[in-house]
């Protein structure tokens, strides 16, 4: 195993990714940042340099479960305080397997900034994956907004409440295009021959076979991708092989990734698009598009066609469909407990409280302490957050899932899920109406330091007498993220077996704003000596100091 030593430095620079200059979040000076490549059993080291000069930070490593160092999850309020500007900080991990990660800002909305990347991790020496390709490649996609994140933050939090509405473009690898004649923007602001947004190329040589490790960042919206005139053969989920199986379009929620084959086998005397386009909310952002170029052909050039046009946004069923298609690759099965010792079922619901509109799960509003959960359940600084356990359930008999509710009695509470060391928990995520009639949304939910098996996706009310027996226990697959889709439910398992305190929320960057997410906390007492670099805010002012 070898040490990975990374030295970054954030800060904000004047970037135009859609041709529409604003502030980026750049690391070394890129959007998205540095791709980590690992083995392994590697140790990532990643020096951090705050420069952003006004704001706090801090990165979190989307994947890595970060066994005996939970500290480094890098989840402000969470696992540590936030970087102030100036400061530097030493994330330290290792990588205990192969597949492919992300990581990304976990302050504030800082992630759709453009602050993110990729990392990948290849397996042990003498162990090959279960498929074969020829070359490897990644693209993150990101959905882009014009708005500055403390703009969309402080309407978000305001009376009247204002949405952030639909993204301006879709980035694939951090390039798109935005229409400049479609909004009116100060002179030199939308600039449509900078070369900066011209389209991502993917060149390929004609009869090989790739990798493409699809990931999803966007803040907001769930994603169809397709290549044109090509199948995609997907085979790693999140850190999982797939049983494989072939899609025209991948479905894919913020904080999944996937890999997929791809072969170069249509006529090579021409280039393909690839596209992506919303799906889940009605779309009013334009498709974004990449190029396929087939060696020799200039990469730039134009396909003859026009970009293949995604699936309809409004039908739930193949979504439903793809994800129930997912389940693990023979020989590579994890068979989960067949049984849990807990149940903890999550209604997710919108709320109104004392006139904010927040999202919340069994009608109580998450809100971050001052000081991090991790400092306080180790330090016992009870003042830090409500000690009282958040509910376990909603109320099942009376609680309507498909009409809008009366949600004005909700609260707002820092309080957390404590789960014995060692225990299987199940977790159901409830979907239901919005505040809107006829309306339920798709929710990416993404769980820090575990993976969970997925067990089981429906529609409706989740039925605790008859839907348990539709489990899958013999092949589900791993994860970490997984979408919750409209008026549905989504059955989960996983092994309290991670010593810390951890993060489970929506990854719509506007919903866990807004309060969509709890934390769970296991096994405190086995969380090896804190570094002090994590404390000096709230109740650990001066704790950082020797
Ligand atoms: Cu990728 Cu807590 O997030
Ligand atoms: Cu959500």
């Amino acid at each position: 195993a070898r040490i990975r030593y990374h030295k970054w430095d954030v800060k904000y620079e004047f970037r135009s990714p859609d041709c529409y200059k604003k502030l980026v979040i750049t690391i070394n000076g890129m959007s998205p940042g540095p791709t980590i490549l690992a083995q392994q059993g590697d140790t990532i080291i990643v020096e951090v340099t705050n420069s952003l000069i006004t704001e706090n930070l801090a990165i979190h490593w989307h994947g890595i479960r970060q066994k005996g160092t939970p500290w480094s999850d890098g989840t402000e309020a969470v696992t540590q305080c936030p970087l102030v500007p100036g400061d530097t900080f030493k994330y330290q991990f290792t990588v205990d397997r192969a597949g492919t990660y992300l990581y990304h800002g976990h302050y504030g909305m800082q992630r759709e900034s453009g602050l993110y990347g990729s990392i990948r991790v290849s397996p042990p020496d003498g162990v090959s994956e279960p498929f074969a390709y020829d070359y490897d490649r990644s693209i993150i996609l990101t959905d882009w907004y014009h708005k500055s994140t403390y703009e969309q933050a402080v309407e978000l939090s305001s009376i009247p409440f204002v949405w952030v509405g639909e993204p301006q473009s879709l980035l694939i690898q951090g390039k798109g295009k935005f229409d400049c004649s479609s909004a009116p923007a100060p002179s030199g602001v939308c600039n449509a021959s900078n070369p900066e947004c011209s389209p991502y190329v993917l060149t390929v040589v004609p009869g090989k076979t790739y990798r493409l490790r699809v990931a999803s960042l966007t803040a907001l919206s769930a994603l169809s991708f397709q290549v044109e005139g090509h199948n995609m053969t997907v085979v790693e989920a999140d850190g999982h092989y797939v049983e494989p199986f072939v899609v025209n379009n991948l479905f894919i929620y913020s904080g999944e990734t996937y890999s997929v084959l791809i072969k170069a086998d249509q006529d090579p005397s021409r280039n393909y698009w690839m596209s992506t386009n919303v799906v889940s909310r009605k779309p009013e952002t334009a498709d974004g598009l990449a190029i396929l170029n087939y060696y020799p052909n200039h990469p730039r050039r134009s396909p003859p066609t026009l970009p293949p046009a995604g699936p309809i946004w409004n039908n739930t069923a193949p979504r439903l469909a793809q994800s129930q298609a997912i389940k693990a690759r023979q020989g590579f099965i994890h068979t989960p407990p067949p049984t849990s010792d807990r149940v903890i079922v999550f209604l997710n619901t919108q709320n109104t409280i004392n006139g904010y509109v927040r999202w919340s799960v069994n009608n109580v509003s998450f809100s971050l302490p001052s000081t991090p959960y991790l400092v306080a359940l180790r330090q016992n600084l009870h003042r830090v957050f409500n000690q009282n356990p958040p509910p376990e359930g909603y109320d099942f008999a009376n609680y309507e899932i498909y009409t809008k509710p009366n949600n004005t009695n909700g609260t707002s509470s820092n309080a957390i899920y404590r789960l014995q060391f060692n225990t299987t928990v199940d977790i159901i995520l409830q979907n239901a109406n919005t505040m809107i009639e006829n309306n339920s949304e798709t929710h990416p939910w993404h769980l820090h330091g575990h993976d969970f098996w997925v067990l089981g996706y429906g529609k409706g009310k989740f039925d605790i007498h008859n839907d348990t027996k539709k489990y899958n226990l013999v092949n589900p697959i791993m994860k970490n993220t997984v979408p919750l889709h409209p008026y549905g439910w989504t059955a989960l398992r996983f092994r309290a077996d991670n010593p810390g305190a951890w993060l489970f929320h929506c990854h719509v960057e506007a919903h866990f704003y807004m309060g969509m997410g709890v934390v769970f906390a296991e096994g405190i007492e086995k969380v090896g000596k804190l570094p002090s670099a994590i404390m000096g805010c709230g109740e650990t002012k001066g704790f950082d100091k020797p």
